[in-house]
C-alpha cells in the first residue's frame, strides 16, 4: 500500500506538470480495485505525456492552417482506356505472380478502427456482408485468401491488425469460425497502439471516473505495430519482403493483386498505391500528387482552386488520382518508416463525439463533437519512399468500402456493388442467371473473377452450386 502511495504521488506530479491534474478529479471516490486499475492506465500514459502534449498541439493547430504546397501531378500507370501501357501491365502481372509463387508476399489487413460512422457493435470485420448467408467481411476475405493459396499451392500468410478496441472480439471470432478454414499458424493477429483523445481545448478526456479516453492510433499505426508486434520479424523468417495492405471494410478487394505487386517490383519502388479516377473536382477523396517535390496525398479539404478543377489538354482533371488505401510495401521500407515514426507519421486530429463523464461522474455520449481522436495516416509514409508506383484501377472491380450506416458507402450500396460484380463475372463467363434471381452469393475460395467462373464450365447458375448460389429473395 505504501508503494502504491508513493507511486501515486509521482504519477500525480507528472500529470499536474503537463496541465492534466483533472484526471484525478474522482480519485477520492474510487474504491481500491478501481484505483489499482486506473493507476495502471495512468502509469502507462505518464511517460507518453510530453510527446502527447506536443503532438496534439501540432495536430489541432494543423486543422486551422491553410497549407501552401507546390503541387504537381505524378506519373500513374493508367487503365488501357485512358492510354495505359498494356504490355507493361502484362509484365507487371507476371512479375507479381513470380513474387507470389516464390512466397515473398504477405497480406495485411488493417482492422483496428472503431467504425463509428457505421455504428455496428463489434469489429467491422464481423459485419455480415453475405447477401444470402451471414458471411462476414473477414469470412469473405478469408475465402479469397484460401482460393489464392490453393492456386499458388502454398499458404499466403494473413496478418490481421486489430486495436485494443477490437482485439479480443476479433480473436474470439476467428477461433469460433475455425479461422475460416485457414491454418491458424498462417494467420497472425496483432494489435496496434492507442493514443489518448483530446478535448477541444487540448486536454485529456475522462471517459469514466477511472478511465482516460483513448482511441486506436490510426491506420498509420500499422507500420509501427508491424515492428513492435514481431510481425515483421515473422515475415523475415518466412522469406517475405512484400506486404500487400488493404482495409477491412472493402469486400471488393482484389487480394494480393499481382499487378500492383509486380508494378512495384519492375519499377523498383518502395511503396505502391492503387488509385481511381476522380471525375468531379468536388468528389471527397484525397489525391496522390507530388507535394513540394515528394509523393504525398492531398486531402480534398487541402486542395483549392485553381488546382482542384484544373483540366489538361484531353479534358481530364490534372489531379485525378484518388487514393483508395490499397498499397504494397517493401518490408525494409516499413522498418525504416517505423524507426522514424515520430518524424514521419505525425498525429492528425479529427473532431469526434467521445464519451465523457459529467460533473456527477456519469458517462454520457455527447450529441456534438466534444474532442479529437488522434490518428496516424499510413499514406504519410509516401514522402519517405525512394520511389512510388501508382496504378489506376476501376472502382466497380476493386473498391466499395462500407463506411456509413445509410446512403453512399453503406451496407446497402456495397451489397448492390458486390451483386453487380457477381453478375458481371457470370455474364463474362457465359453463366445464365434467370430473371427471377434477386440475390447471388459466390464462394470466393472458388470463384474470385470472371476467369474463375469460366473454369467452372457451366452455363447455368443452378449447376454451379454450392460455389455459386442464387435466390429469389433476400436473406432473412
Ligand atoms: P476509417 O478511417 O474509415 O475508420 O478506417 P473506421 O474505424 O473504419 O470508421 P470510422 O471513421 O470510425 O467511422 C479505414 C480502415 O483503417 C482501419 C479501419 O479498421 C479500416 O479498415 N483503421 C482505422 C485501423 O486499423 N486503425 C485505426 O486506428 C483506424
Amino acid at each position: 500500500m505504501a508503494q502504491l502511495g508513493s507511486d501515486l504521488e509521482s504519477v500525480r506530479r507528472v500529470f499536474a506538470d503537463h496541465g492534466q491534474a483533472h484526471v484525478f478529479a474522482f480519485w477520492d471516490q474510487l474504491d481500491a480495485p478501481a484505483r489499482r486499475g486506473y493507476l495502471a492506465q495512468l502509469r502507462r500514459l505518464a511517460p507518453m505525456l510530453p510527446d502527447w502534449v506536443a503532438g496534439r498541439r501540432r495536430a489541432i493547430s494543423e486543422l486551422t492552417q491553410v497549407k501552401q504546397a507546390q503541387l504537381a501531378p505524378m506519373p500513374v500507370e493508367a487503365l488501357p482506356e485512358f492510354g495505359g501501357n498494356e504490355p507493361l501491365r502484362e509484365s507487371a502481372r507476371l512479375a507479381g505472380e513470380d513474387l507470389l509463387a516464390s512466397g515473398r508476399v504477405a497480406i495485411l489487413v488493417v482492422a483496428g478502427g472503431q467504425g463509428t460512422r457505421l455504428g455496428f457493435q463489434g469489429p467491422k470485420g464481423a459485419f455480415p456482408v453475405g447477401p444470402l448467408t451471414d458471411r462476414s467481411l473477414f469470412h469473405l476475405q478469408a475465402q479469397k485468401i484460401l482460393g489464392l493459396s490453393r492456386k499458388l499451392g502454398k499458404p499466403i500468410p494473413w496478418y490481421v491488425m486489430t486495436s485494443p478496441a477490437t482485439d479480443s472480439e476479433t480473436r474470439a471470432l476467428f477461433r469460433a469460425a475455425g479461422f475460416f478454414g485457414l491454418k491458424p499458424s498462417d494467420v497472425m493477429i496483432f494489435s496496434q497502439d492507442q493514443v489518448p483523445c483530446s478535448d477541444l481545448e487540448g486536454n485529456l478526456i475522462l471517459e469514466g471516473c477511472d478511465r482516460v479516453a483513448e482511441s486506436p492510433n490510426g491506420h498509420g499505426g500499422s507500420l509501427v505495430a508491424l515492428v513492435e508486434s514481431g510481425a515483421l520479424d515473422d515475415m523475415a523468417r518466412r522469406g517475405i519482403d512484400r506486404i500487400f495492405y488493404y482495409q477491412v471494410d472493402n469486400p471488393l478487394i482484389r487480394m494480393a493483386d499481382p499487378l500492383l505487386l509486380g508494378l512495384q517490383e519492375i519499377q523498383g519502388a518502395e511503396m505502391a498505391c492503387k488509385v481511381i479516377r476522380k471525375r468531379d473536382p468536388q468528389e471527397k477523396v484525397g489525391v496522390l500528387a507530388r507535394v513540394d517535390g515528394r509523393a504525398g496525398i492531398v486531402e480534398y479539404t487541402e486542395i483549392q482552386d485553381p488546382e482542384k478543377s484544373q483540366i489538361d489538354s484531353s479534358g481530364e482533371l490534372v489531379f485525378w488520382a484518388g487514393n483508395i488505401a490499397i498499397h504494397s510495401f517493401s518490408t525494409g521500407f516499413v522498418r525504416r518508416v517505423a524507426e522514424q515514426a515520430d518524424a514521419l507519421l505525425p498525429y492528425h486530429a479529427s473532431a469526434k463525439q467521445i464519451r465523457q463523464v459529467n460533473s456527477e461522474g456519469q458517462t454520457v455520449a455527447p450529441d456534438e463533437p466534444n474532442g479529437y481522436k488522434l490518428e496516424r495516416f499510413v499514406f504519410d509514409a509516401l514522402p519517405a519512399a525512394d520511389r512510388v508506383s501508382i496504378l489506376e484501377v476501376r472502382p466497380s472491380e476493386e473498391f466499395a468500402p462500407i463506411k456509413n450506416a445509410k446512403g453512399k458507402d453503406s451496407p446497402d450500396s456495397v451489397r448492390k456493388e458486390l451483386d453487380q460484380q457477381y453478375r458481371d463475372w457470370l455474364s463474362k463467363a457465359g453463366v445464365a442467371v434467370p430473371a427471377g434471381i434477386q440475390v447471388i452469393e459466390i464462394d470466393h475460395e472458388y470463384v474470385d473473377s470472371a476467369e474463375d467462373a469460366l473454369t467452372l464450365g457451366v452455363n447455368r447458375i443452378e449447376d454451379a452450386a454450392p460455389m455459386i448460389q442464387g435466390s429469389t429473395g433476400m436473406r432473412v
